[in-house]
This record gives C-alpha cells, structure tokens and sequence, in this order.
C-alpha cells in the first residue's frame, strides 16, 4: 500500500479540493436570512459544474448534498426552509466524489455577528482540529490524535463529542479506522505512511452527551447548548501529513474576509 501511496494522495487531492472549494464558493451565502436549502443549493450546483457528485446526498437516506449544522446541532443537520438568523453558528459539511475518491470536510461559519461565547467555543474547535493534525506522522498512535484534542478542548473548558468520530476514507465514504477525539496517548493502532482518514472534532458548550432527533439524522447537544466542528481530510507520510481538503482562499476559520 505505501509503496503507490502517492498516486492515492493525488487522487484525494482532487476530491478535497473540489470540498474545500465548495466551502469556499457557499461562504459568501451565509448570512442572515439565507435558508440552509438555499445553501445546499448552492452546494450541489458547484459540485455538479465542477465533475464530482455529493457523497451525502440518498448515502443511506440522507436527502441532501451537504449537511448543515445550526447552534445546538452537534452534526448532520437536514438542509430545510430554516433561516439563518443574526449570531447563529452554523456548520456545513461537504463531501465530494472525483473519480470515485471522496474529500470530506467541514467548516464553521458566522451569521452575522456572534457572541464571544460564540467565537471561544469555534476557535477552540478549530485549534484542537489543528493541533491534532500536526502531530501526524508515520509511527505515532491514533490515541494521540484523541488526547491532543481532548486535552486542548478541556482545557478551555468545553467538552468532546464521544457519540460520533472521524473515519478513514478513500474509495470508500466511511471505512476503518474509527478516529476518535478523545483518548490517551498510545492507545490504538500505529498510523502508517499511506493511510488517509478524517480529522473532525465536534465540542459542546456544556456535557459531551447528544441524541438524535426523530427525523433519524439531526444530532443535538442533550443540555441545548451550543456544539461547534471542523473537519479535514488527511494522509499520512514518513515526514507527516497532508491535508487535502485546505481552502484556496485561506478560509480556515472564521470571520472569513471576503
Ligand atoms: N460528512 C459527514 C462526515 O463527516 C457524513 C455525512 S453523512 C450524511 O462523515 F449522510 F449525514 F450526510
Ligand atoms: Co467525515
Ligand atoms: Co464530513
């Protein structure tokens, strides 16, 4: 496997590009009074004009192309008729397909102006996505993914989504190993030069614990309280890591400066 890994690399490289770039085209959409169909909308015509297809979209019954996570939504929001109000946070998730390989990744995104509550919980989110990220390499454990966000996520006094974890991905959507946000260093397997996976923590306000509503996909807090996420794809390499899904306009959290 980690002889041709390159040539994988190059492959998820298109397919995170096209995300990335969807996140990138949708940013100038969100504002307040902008339905989150409005915003799937949009998703789907950039990803269709541009030679790939929406992983989400009917992916086990899912309606839509993206997912869109408003407030209190910890993850897989259902794109609707609801407006985006004046100091929402929202989170949108683009998955693509390019010739078969799939770029998942995720961004959070002010409505207008938000709260500095608001803006502590997504700048922690984003950190700890990043720290994590940047200890990837050849050789360490992904138990140290987990305690790197953990830790930095704690710290700041926020909580780790233990319900839903990042995953590996390639030709396959959602596939081995299961990349969890939470854990202790040295625990789980060795990554190894080659693998490709997700990195997307979700932190709450308050408890880590979540349900899901009765339409069987939107996931929210159990406490209310507001939960925030970014996601990127990544491979691993001797040196380090790559990420495939980085933005073209440097919009990597926000406030996005368009
Ligand atoms: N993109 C999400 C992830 O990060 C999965 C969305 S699947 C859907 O894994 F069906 F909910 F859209
Ligand atoms: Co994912
Ligand atoms: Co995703």
């Amino acid at each position: 496997m980690s002889l041709d890994y390159k040539e994988n690399f190059e492959q998820m490289k298109i397919a995170g590009s096209l995300a990335a770039e969807t996140l990138d085209e949708v940013t100038a959409y969100v504002k307040p009074g902008v339905t989150t169909n409005k915003i799937d909308q949009i998703c789907y015509e950039f990803i269709r004009d541009n030679g790939g297809y929406s992983a989400p979209l009917f992916y086990k019954g899912f309606p839509k192309t993206c997912c869109t996570s408003v407030n209190h939504v910890v993850c897989h929001g259902i794109p609707s008729t609801k407006y985006l109000m004046e100091g929402d946070i929202i989170n949108i998730d683009v998955t693509s397909i390019v010739n078969g390989w799939h770029g998942d990744t995720s961004r959070m995104f002010f409505v207008g102006d938000v709260s500095v509550k608001c803006k502590n919980l997504v700048s922690a989110t984003y950190n700890s996505m990043m720290n994590a990220i940047s200890i990837i390499k050849n050789g360490i454990n992904l138990g140290d993914i987990g305690e790197t966000i953990q830790t930095y996520v704690e710290k700041k006094g926020f909580s780790v989504v233990r319900d839903f974890c990042g995953h590996g991905i390639g030709k396959v959507f959602h596939e081995s190993p299961n990349v969890l946000h939470y854990g202790k260093k040295g625990d789980g397997i060795k990554l190894k030069t080659g693998m490709i996976f997700t990195v997307e923590p979700m932190v709450n306000e308050g408890i880590f614990n979540t349900k899901v509503l009765k339409d069987g996909w939107t996931a929210v807090t159990k406490d209310k309280s507001l939960s925030a996420q970014f996601e990127h794809t990544v491979g691993v390499t001797d040196a380090g890591f790559e990420i495939f899904t980085k933005s073209k306009k440097n919009f990597e959290q926000p406030p996005y400066l368009l």
